[in-house]
Parts: structure tokens; C-alpha cells; sequence
């Protein structure tokens, strides 16, 4: 956790591979795979309140918001763990992160999210982000790399393209990172996610 951290101050963003072991992710990705097979999941929005809308061109991802029922085991065990990071991102940068909200994503064949920020217009609540990845297989060439600028507010320069292998989870300060997700060539799942402030 210490490297994130640190990475997170010098940069305001970090990757971390292997953050959650194969068992852990794998029993994560089956839990995703079942509600989806249940048709629980919807097409993902632009926007919010009144304004959400779903717009293809946009982005092509269907989402399905993570649950705290007792039976929802792995999203449990999973949201207990960013339970530790939010206690240790207030502690360590003194943010007054309250709440963790997120979701699964499934990008089909050919879908992709295009270049934005994590923060909708007029809004201060999401601060730090945080995407799982769900892929075991996942090889060059799959597509579906997550593309971030890493200069602060800039939607061009120096990039990085982030693959979205299994257990590796990724964070950056939500208003600052201008960031897209290149066309998936085959099904793509992750979880993304938001600590909040008030
Ligand atoms: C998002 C997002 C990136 C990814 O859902 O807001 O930018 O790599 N996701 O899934
Ligand atoms: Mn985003």
C-alpha cells in the first residue's frame, strides 16, 4: 500500500499489479459474470441526475452498482479492502474521504469510453479513483488499455496505457487526469470506483 501512496503524492496517479491476488479476483470476476448472466446490468450513462443519458458514442460499457447484501460475498471481501486504502489515503494526504460508491463495468467487442474526467460538471464529491481489473487472459494486442494523460487538466502530451490485466488496480485524483479507455477487442471487466468527499 506504501508504494501506491507514494506514487499517488509524487504523481497523482499509480499502477498497481497485482494489488489483489488471483483467487480474490477471480471469484470477484465470477460473481460479475453471474449478475450479468442474471441480466442485472445496464447500459452505463453520461452525466447524472435529470441530465444522465446514455450516449454510445460516448462510451459503450454496461455497469451494474456494487452491493453490500450479505450475499454478495467477493464484492464484500473487495469493498472491505478499499475500506483500508480510504482509511489510509485520509490519513496520509488528509482528505476526508467518506465513502467508497462503485460499479462493474463490461465492455463488449469494440467498446471504449472516450477522453474525460471523473467529475461531473459543478461537482467536488469524487476525489480519488480506483479501477480493478477483471481479465486473466488478457494479452498485447486485446486492446482496451486505459489511456491517461499525465499531466494535470491536459488532454494531450505525455500518456500512459495502462493494460487491463487481472488484479491490477489503478488510481488517480478524479478531477485531474483527463483519461479514455481504448476499443476493447474482446469483453473487457473491471470495477470502477470513487472515495468520496462531502
Ligand atoms: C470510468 C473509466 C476506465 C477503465 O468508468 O470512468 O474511466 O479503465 N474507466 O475502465
Ligand atoms: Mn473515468
Amino acid at each position: 500500500m506504501n508504494g501506491l501512496l507514494n506514487a499517488l503524492d509524487q504523481f497523482g496517479w499509480a499502477e498497481f499489479p497485482g494489488c489483489l491476488g488471483e483467487g480474490d479476483s477471480l471469484r470477484l470476476r465470477q460473481e460479475c459474470r453471474d449478475a450479468e448472466q442474471n441480466g442485472e446490468f445496464h447500459r452505463a450513462g453520461v452525466g447524472r441526475g435529470a441530465q444522465l443519458q446514455v450516449r454510445e458514442e460516448v462510451r459503450g460499457d454496461k455497469v451494474l452498482w456494487l452491493r453490500t447484501d450479505a450475499v454478495y460475498v467477493e464484492q464484500n471481501a473487495y469493498l472491505a479492502k478499499l475500506e483500508l486504502l480510504r482509511l489510509a489515503l485520509n490519513q496520509r494526504f488528509f482528505l476526508g474521504l467518506f465513502a467508497f460508491e462503485g460499479h462493474f463495468a463490461i465492455y463488449p467487442e469494440g467498446g471504449f469510453y472516450r477522453p474525460h474526467l471523473d467529475r461531473h460538471a459543478g461537482t467536488q464529491s469524487r476525489v480519488v479513483t480506483a479501477i480493478l481489473y477483471l481479465n486473466p487472459d488478457w494479452k498485447l494486442g486485446d486492446g482496451g488499455e486505459l489511456k491517461l494523460w499525465t499531466d494535470t487538466g491536459a488532454k494531450c502530451g505525455p500518456f500512459v496505457l495502462i493494460e487491463p490485466r487481472m488484479g491490477t488496480l489503478v488510481c488517480f485524483l478524479s478531477g485531474d487526469f483527463w483519461h479514455e479507455v481504448l476499443p476493447a477487442h474482446k469483453t473487457r471487466m473491471s470495477i470502477t470506483g470513487w472515495f468520496r468527499q462531502r
